[in-house]
């Protein structure tokens, strides 16, 4: 398929129905922005040029368009209004003697794919047309400019909705026009020379005073030269987002896109009305997906993976054979066959060796799990590194904060730790060591030695009996004391 000299991206809006501080083209679906998603068409479809129009909180969008395509070129459209000034003003950062094909998309349509793109350009260029106009048939056009066609299909006309609705009022020719269900997706593909001459003459002469991009098709025809229609069945592809409520429909859609994609890629998702996945995500063949599970960012996951139920995983590295129930993880890798959950809580940093094991109400960062170690119950480890086939006790904290600084704590090889082990960092175990339970560990502890220094229990007799009499616990003493002289 053939490419297109240049793509503009026209994404100066204002968007004030998102009633958002953030620009619109800044809110995001799928893990990535609105204008984000309209660059990885745009890129996708690899034309020899990329610009996007700014104008709105022009240095955030442009700054976050500097971060997700740097090879884009920044164009900022001046005081006049309009899609055609603002195309006008991205054809100002291209080359002057730029010919061939220039697609012109929105910011604010996100599911648009640049397969469409392609197929566009290439119609184009077969049909010979100046310009071609990618169109939908809407059961409701309302707000849309309508499509109006001469008797041999040809695109006579886009007419604005408002501009549709005076034309009703004043009669004649277009008084029909309000009524056509063809709509102008706003996705055209121009012929580069002809849109430069072309926006030079657009006027502001219409019910919203802008410069209409659409305007350059009645200068096109008026010169002999051809306009079609590309229809697409596809109505998502079309859709903008000019409030939230499209927001979340369209986030919804794409979300189903991307679940297709990989259940026919081998994935199993036992419910996709529950599982989300975002488009930077990829996942393994023969991984199972619980219901109620959340895969975002840039998260891999290898083969024979099971996630969920109720996961929530972002910027995650999985290894093939790994299990995560009921977990919360971010920026972590879990390695071959190893076990994380149910209720666990991985924080940046976490790296859990193979076959190792991270178990129920364990919270761990910035530490490192060795090979076949496990830390399985209740446990706080911070700033650690764990070597291979270790153990650590239920109800363990790796005291890692003196309320000043955070330090470290190294545990080696083979460990046998204690159940409710406190290690005050910075502090050392060596290989083979170990430690009773209860133990606060501030010293190091050489290679396989046993830590404690729990002072030895003393009972005092009787305490029950005489400080709280009456009580049910004296009456409960008391009954265990004659049940004993009985026997
Ligand atoms: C436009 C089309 C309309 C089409 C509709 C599809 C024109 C005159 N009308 O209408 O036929 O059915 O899109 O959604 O083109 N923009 C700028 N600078 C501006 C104005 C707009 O960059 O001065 C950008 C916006 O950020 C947005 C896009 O152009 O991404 C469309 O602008 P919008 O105002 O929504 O156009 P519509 O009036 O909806
Ligand atoms: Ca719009």
């Amino acid at each position: 398929m053939s490419s297109p000299a240049a793509v503009i991206v026209l994404a100066a809006g204002e968007g004030t129905r998102m009633k958002s501080k953030t620009p619109k083209v800044l809110h995001r679906i799928a893990g990535r922005s609105l204008v984000g998603h309209a660059l990885a068409a745009a890129r996708g479809a690899e034309p020899a040029h990329l610009c996007v129009v700014v104008r709105h909180q022009r240095d955030l969008v442009a700054g976050h368009i500097a971060e997700v395509d740097p090879d884009a070129t920044i164009a900022d459209q001046d005081e006049v209004k309009g899609t055609g000034r603002a195309c006008e003003c991205g054809m100002d950062v291209l080359p002057a003697d730029l010919s061939g094909t220039v697609i012109v998309t929105m910011g604010d349509v996100p599911l648009l794919t640049s397969d469409t793109l392609l197929g566009l350009t290439q119609e184009h260029e077969s049909s010979g047309s100046a310009v071609t106009v990618i169109t939908a048939e809407l059961p409701d056009p309302t707000g849309y400019g309508r499509v109006l066609r001469d008797s041999d299909g040809a695109v006579k006309q886009i007419m604005e909705h408002k501009d549709a609705l005076a034309a009703q009022q004043a009669g004649g020719e277009n008084a029909d026009a309000i009524n056509v269900h063809e709509i102008n997706s706003g996705i055209y593909a121009f012929d580069a020379r002809v849109l430069r001459a072309a926006l030079a003459e657009v006027d502001t002469n219409n019910a919203q005073g802008e410069k209409y991009l659409t305007d350059v098709i009645g200068i096109a025809r008026r010169d002999g030269r051809r306009v079609s229609a590309h229809l697409i069945t596809d109505l998502w592809q079309t859709e903008g987002v000019n409030n939230r409520s499209q927001l979340s429909r369209l986030g919804g859609e794409l979300n189903q896109r991307v679940l297709q994609k990989w259940m026919l890629e081998g994935v199993t998702i036992v419910d996709p009305a529950t599982t989300w996945i975002d488009v930077n995500a990829t996942l393994g063949a023969d991984t199972t997906i619980l219901p109620g599970t959340q895969i975002l960012g840039a998260t891999t996951i290898g083969s024979e993976v099971t996630i969920g139920p109720d996961t929530t995983l972002k910027d995650m590295e999985i290894h093939d054979g790994a299990s995560v129930i009921r977990t919360h993880a971010e920026l972590s890798i879990i390695r071959e066959n190893a076990s994380v959950g149910p209720f666990s809580y991985l924080r940046p940093g976490s790296d859990l060796g193979a076959g190792g094991k991270i178990g129920g109400f364990v919270e761990t960062k910035n530490a490192t799990i060795g090979t076949g170690s496990k830390v399985p119950h209740l446990t706080y480890v911070g700033d650690a590194t764990i070597g291979e086939h270790s153990n650590i006790g239920a109800s363990s904290v790796f005291v890692n904060y003196d309320g000043v600084n955070k330090h470290h704590t190294t545990i080696g090889d083979h460990c046998r730790m204690g159940s409710d082990s406190m290690y005050v960092a910075p502090v050392t175990v060596g290989d083979g060591a170990g430690s009773g339970a209860g133990t606060v560990i501030r010293k190091n502890v050489p290679a396989g030695a046993l830590a404690i220094n729990v002072a030895p229990q003393r009972n005092i007799e009787g305490w029950a009996a005489s400080k709280r009499p009456g009580t049910p616990q004296a009456e409960a003493a008391a009954a265990a004391h004659a049940d004993s002289e009985q026997k």
